[in-house]
C-alpha cells in the first residue's frame, strides 16, 4: 500500500525545511530534506579537492553516499551551498539520488522538501506546496540564521549568493526549480514562521481531504 506523499518545493532559504519538518510531525509522516543529499555529494567532491561541476567525480560521490554522510556538521555555509547547487545540475547525480528519495516515500508516505519533488520525484504526490518569499526577505532570514549560529556574514553577499543559487537551480536543463502545475503556492514574505506553518497545514489538509 502506498502512503501519503507531501511535496514541498521552492527556492533557497524560503523556509521550506522548517515548514516541511513541522508538517511531517503534524501529519505523523517521516520527513526527508532532499537538499541534504545534494549537499553531502557536494561536500564529498570538495573533500576530494575536485570541482563540483566535474560530472564523473560528482556521480561517483553520489553513488558512494552513505547515511552517515547526511549527519555531517559541515553541510551548510556558502561553500557547501554552491557545491550542492553545482552537483545538482548534473543529470547522473540526480539519477543516482532518485531511487533513494522514491524508496523513502513509497511505503509509509513522507513529507519531502527540495526543488523537484512535485515535478520529478513524486509527480503523483497527494499534496504539493511551492513555498517562496521575496529574495530580500529570504536573504534577511538567512543572514539572521547565520548570525544566530555565530557565523560572520555580509548581508549583501548573502543576497548575492541566494540570487546565484536561484539562477543556477532554475535554469539548469534537468529538473529545474519550478512549481508543478498542480502545486499550491505559498508566499511567506509577510508571514512569520507560525503563520506560514498554519497556512501550509491548512492548504495541505484541504488537499488531503
Ligand atoms: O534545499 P537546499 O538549499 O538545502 O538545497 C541545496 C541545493 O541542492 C540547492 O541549491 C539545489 C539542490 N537541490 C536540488 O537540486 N533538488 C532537490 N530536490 C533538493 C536540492
Amino acid at each position: 500500500m502506498t502512503g501519503i506523499v507531501v511535496a514541498v518545493d521552492g527556492p533557497a532559504a524560503a523556509g521550506k525545511g522548517t515548514l516541511a519538518r513541522r508538517l511531517a510531525a503534524a501529519l505523523d509522516l517521516p520527513y526527508l530534506d532532499t537538499g541534504l543529499l545534494y549537499r553531502a555529494v557536494g561536500r564529498r567532491v570538495l573533500d576530494a579537492d575536485a570541482d563540483p561541476r566535474d560530472a564523473a567525480i560528482a556521480e561517483a560521490a553520489a553513488r558512494a553516499l552513505t547515511p552517515a554522510d547526511l549527519d555531517r556538521t559541515d553541510l551548510r555555509g556558502p561553500m557547501a551551498d554552491m557545491a550542492a547547487s553545482a552537483v545538482a545540475a548534473i543529470p547522473a547525480v540526480r539519477a543516482a539520488l532518485l531511487d533513494f528519495q522514491r524508496a523513502f516515500g513509497r511505503d509509509r508516505g513522507a513529507v519531502l522538501d527540495g526543488r523537484d519533488i512535485g515535478t520529478v520525484v513524486f509527480p503523483d504526490a497527494r499534496a504539493k506546496l511551492y513555498v517562496t518569499a521575496s529574495v530580500e526577505e529570504r536573504a534577511r532570514r538567512r543572514f539572521l540564521e547565520l548570525q544566530a549560529r555565530g557565523v560572520a556574514a555580509d548581508r549583501s553577499q548573502v543576497e548575492a549568493e541566494i540570487r546565484d543559487r536561484d539562477a543556477q537551480d532554475a535554469n539548469r536543463p534537468v529538473a529545474p526549480l519550478k512549481p508543478a502545475p498542480d502545486a499550491m503556492l505559498l508566499d511567506t514574505t509577510s508571514l512569520d514562521a507560525e503563520a506560514a506553518f498554519a497556512a501550509a497545514l491548512d492548504l495541505v489538509r484541504g488537499r488531503l481531504g
